[in-house]
C-alpha cells in the first residue's frame, strides 16, 4: 500500500534525456529549446510519458521514434508548441497589406489572376481570420480579385479549434465592436464566427522544417509568418526564408513579426520600407 505522506515517485528527465530530447525535437521541428526552457519542456514530456505509460524516458523515447503512426510525435508536438495568437495582432501589418502590398500587386497582375495569401503558422486562427476580415472592411479590391487564404500550423489541435472558429474574449478584445457584430454571434461566453469567414480560410496541417510538407506550396503572393521564427534557430531560420522563397511567386511579399528580421536570416530578400512596415520581397526578376 501507498504511504500517502510521501508521494510517488514519478518518471524523472535528466540533464542527458533533455539534451537527446531537444536534438531530436529540434530536428523535427526546427523548434531550439534552449535550458531555459528545462522546466516546460520537462513537465509535458512528464505528462507524456504518464498519458502513454512508458513509464521512463527511455521507453517513451523509443516508442516517439519508431512509432510507425507518428501519433505520439504530433501529441507531443500538440503539447510543446507555444500558441498565443489574437485578433489584430500587429495589425499596422494587415493596413500595409491593404493599403500597400495589395495595390502593387494588383497594379502589375492581370485582373483575372487568384491573389494567394500564405500565413504559417495560423494557430488558432486568428491571424488568418483577421486577415480576411481586413480585406472585406478596409480594401476595395475585394469585389473585383479573387483572394485565397490558405493557412497552416504543425500543430493539429489549434488547427482543428481554428475551423470551428469559436474564441475567447481574450481573443476578440482587440476587435472593433461592429465588426465583432457583424462576423460573430456570442454562444455563452465565447464568439462563433460566422460561416462565410470560415469558409474563406484553408487550414492544412504543415511542419514548416519538413520539405515534404511545404512542397506543395508554391505560387503565394503574400506569406505571413509571424511569431514562429522567434522559436527557431539560425539555421532552421535560414531554412524557413529558402522555403519560403521558393513558395513565392517573384515580386511576392513576405510579412513577419515585429521582433523578427529576415535581413539577419537570409539575403535572398529585399527589405521594403512601407510607410506602415517593414516587409521582405523576392526579386520580380528572378524566376
Ligand atoms: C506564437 S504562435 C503564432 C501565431 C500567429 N502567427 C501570431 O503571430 O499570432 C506560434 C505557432 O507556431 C506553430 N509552429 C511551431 N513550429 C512550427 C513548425 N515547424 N511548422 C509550422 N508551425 C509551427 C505553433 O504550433 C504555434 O501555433
Amino acid at each position: 500500500m501507498s504511504n500517502p505522506q510521501k508521494p510517488e515517485a514519478g518518471p524523472v528527465i535528466s540533464d542527458e534525456d533533455f539534451l537527446k530530447f531537444k536534438e531530436f525535437f529540434y530536428r523535427r521541428t526546427g523548434i531550439d529549446f534552449e535550458t531555459s526552457k528545462r522546466y516546460f519542456v520537462d513537465k509535458r514530456l512528464v505528462a507524456r510519458i504518464e498519458a502513454t505509460q512508458t513509464n521512463t524516458f527511455r521507453s517513451y523515447f523509443t516508442f516517439l521514434r519508431f512509432q510507425a503512426s507518428g501519433d505520439e510525435l504530433q501529441q507531443l508536438t500538440n503539447v510543446m508548441t507555444v500558441n498565443e495568437t489574437y485578433f489584430l495582432r500587429e495589425e499596422y501589418q494587415f493596413r500595409c497589406l491593404v493599403d500597400s502590398i495589395l495595390p502593387e500587386i494588383a497594379g502589375r497582375k492581370a485582373g483575372a489572376e487568384q491573389i494567394r495569401i500564405w500565413c504559417i503558422p495560423s494557430s488558432t486562427g486568428e491571424e488568418p481570420y483577421s486577415i480576411a476580415m481586413f480585406l472585406l472592411e478596409n480594401w476595395p479590391g475585394i469585389n473585383q480579385w479573387d483572394v485565397e487564404i490558405i493557412s497552416s500550423d504543425i500543430d493539429t489541435n489549434v488547427l482543428r479549434r481554428a475551423r470551428a472558429g469559436r474564441f475567447s474574449e481574450r481573443s476578440i478584445n482587440k476587435l472593433p465592436a461592429h465588426w465583432l457584430k457583424k462576423y460573430f454571434t456570442s454562444v455563452g461566453e465565447d464568439y462563433q464566427l460566422c460561416d462565410d469567414l470560415r469558409q474563406a480560410v484553408e487550414f492544412t496541417r504543415v511542419n514548416l522544417s519538413e520539405a515534404r510538407d511545404t512542397a506543395k506550396y508554391r505560387d503565394f503572393d503574400v506569406i505571413f509568418c509571424r511569431n514562429l521564427l522567434i522559436y527557431f534557430d539560425d539555421a532552421s531560420r535560414k531554412a524557413a526564408a529558402d522555403t519560403f522563397y521558393e513558395a513565392l511567386k517573384p515580386g511576392g511579399y513576405i510579412c513577419l513579426g515585429h521582433s523578427e528580421s529576415m535581413s539577419r536570416t537570409s539575403s535572398l530578400f529585399k527589405v521594403c520600407k512601407f510607410p506602415e512596415a517593414i516587409v521582405y520581397q523576392k526579386s520580380l526578376e528572378l524566376k
